[in-house]
């Protein structure tokens, strides 16, 4: 039987912040833990990994029958493949003989080890002592199976399998056998983001690299924009970075807040918005060239970019944010019409409640936008909880066939391989994990309305962790 869906668990585990303290924006800390223990890393292993819907790939990455790949979290290893009828099956690395890996999986080596995949397969075939299974994981062959007296079965020698989903274009698995459906875990958050279509897209570029901190500092990087003030102080100059935050259960989403009403519409929460300034023509123009620009030309596109450098030209001085905003917005969808990329119709509500991006229970982040994605995924490296394995991909709509051929590319956290802004996000990494063991510090102090899906991400992770680290109320 399914377990019941997560927050109908929450009411067993009164240790926990409530949804509804998250949505009274309660004051909360949490203990630190889960960033610094060495224990909590190894429960890690048994308590989270193998229970949640975690994100492999994209599935245009197998795209023929035969193609597979590997997923690797924590001491865990998956196959994922697809069969000859388009459908995805996916294992558990493991040959039931003796425990070799069926697929030799180093461990992840930057600049040399992302993953192992390949194509054209009818079996696997261990390399210890040839026993072979075939795609949907039974066992084809094994050397002398009189020895066992004839006493082996099917379900004795198959591969142990996972479970497979998609979303988004995304290929998921659970390994739970008892996990709630993906679309179930899912919830709101996936019913909104379906509305951008993110299975339309295509990786603009991917990279990773091995940062000096545990994978929820890094991740926590790219859950808020309340830090943008402080360590992006060269994007005050185009926009303010007001954000609020709310709790979607598992998952949460950040907008972009307005102080000035005037800026206020339903596109303002996320990256297509107005800049600050008197010319709203320019400022517009200005804070989405900075973005794409030092986002490593992401979070927005091409077209988007020249259509908003025509504004000036296009509009009169006396054009309002709104006027701004809805002719950037017509023009540029028309621009990516005529190359052959069609807009999905995001209803504006939707847009609104979609806000500016979403973290993904337990570690993966979206910021979208109608024609592309900036996403993170972060995992934990060996067993150290200082070390985490940080990758993130551009999404985006391409003409049919034109989208560029990518793979995983190790780069170093410098700005030139990644542009300046998610240069400086990397640069906080590795002195938050410091700062955090200091004896002086007296416990994160998040921002209720800013901060959310922080707390929100250790509350959901207390409830698969058996409560440690769990958020508790500062005010009462
Ligand atoms: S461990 Fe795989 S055949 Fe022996
Ligand atoms: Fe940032």
């Amino acid at each position: 039987m399914n377990k019941p869906p997560f927050d109908q668990r929450e009411a067993f585990e009164p240790h926990r912040l409530t949804a509804a303290d998250m949505d009274a924006e309660v004051l909360s800390t949490y203990p630190t833990e889960a960033f610094l223990s060495k224990d909590y890393l190894q429960a890690e292993k048994t308590l989270l990994w193998p229970r949640v819907w975690q994100m492999v790939e994209r599935e245009s990455d197998l795209p023929e029958p035969g193609d597979w790949l590997t997923y690797d979290v924590a001491d865990e290893s998956i196959i994922v493949l697809r069969k000859d009828d388009g459908t995805l099956r996916a294992f558990h690395n493991v040959c039931p003989h003796r425990g070799r890996q069926l697929v030799s999986v180093p461990n992840m080596l930057p600049g040399k080890v992302h993953d192992v995949r390949g194509s054209n397969r009818r079996s696997f075939i261990c390399g210890f002592h040839g026993w072979t299974f075939d795609l949907d994981g039974q066992n084809t062959y094994i050397l002398d199976p009189q020895d066992w007296q004839n006493k082996l079965t099917p379900e004795m020698t198959c591969l142990s399998e996972v479970q497979v989903d998609t979303w988004g274009g995304f290929i998921y698995v659970n390994m739970d056998p008892d996990a709630a459906p993906l679309k179930e875990w899912m919830g709101r958050a996936g019913e909104v983001l379906s509305h951008f279509e993110l299975e339309k897209m295509h990786y603009k570029w991917r990279q990773w690299a091995v940062y000096d901190c545990n994978w929820k500092t890094a991740i926590e990087a790219f859950l808020e924009p309340y830090h943008v003030a402080g360590t992006h102080t060269q994007l005050l100059a185009y926009g303010d970075y007001y954000a609020l935050s709310r709790q979607y259960g598992l998952h949460s989403v950040s907008s972009y807040d307005t102080r000035d009403a005037k800026f206020e519409m339903s596109e303002s929460a996320g990256t297509t918005r107005a800049g600050k300034g008197d010319d709203p023509r320019v400022s517009t123009y200005e804070l989405i060239r900075e973005n794409y620009e030092t986002v490593n030309y992401s979070a927005s596109t091409e077209t988007l970019v020249r259509a908003a450098s025509r504004l000036q030209t296009e509009l009169p001085e006396t054009a309002t944010p709104q006027e701004c905003i809805a002719h950037w917005l017509k023009s540029a969808r028309a621009d990516d019409a005529a190359r052959g990329v069609v807009w999905p119709d995001v209803p504006p509500e939707i847009k609104k409640e979609s806000g500016l991006a979403w973290g993904l229970f337990p570690n993966q982040n979206i910021l979208h936008g109608e024609t592309f994605g900036l996403c993170y995924r972060v995992r934990p490296y060996g067993d150290d909880p200082d070390k985490c394995v940080f990758e993130s991909y551009a999404l985006e709509r391409f003409p049919e066939g034109e989208a560029p051929q990518t793979e995983w590319t190790y780069a170093e956290p410098v700005g030139e391989l990644w542009g300046s802004v998610l240069a400086q996000d990397f640069s906080n990494m590795q002195f938050v994990q410091k700062g955090m063991k200091s004896s002086g510090f007296r416990g994160p102090l998040p921002n209720p309305h800013q901060e959310q899906k922080v707390i929100n991400l250790h509350r959901n992770l207390a409830g698969f962790m058996r409560g440690r680290g769990a958020p508790t109320r500062l005010d009462i």
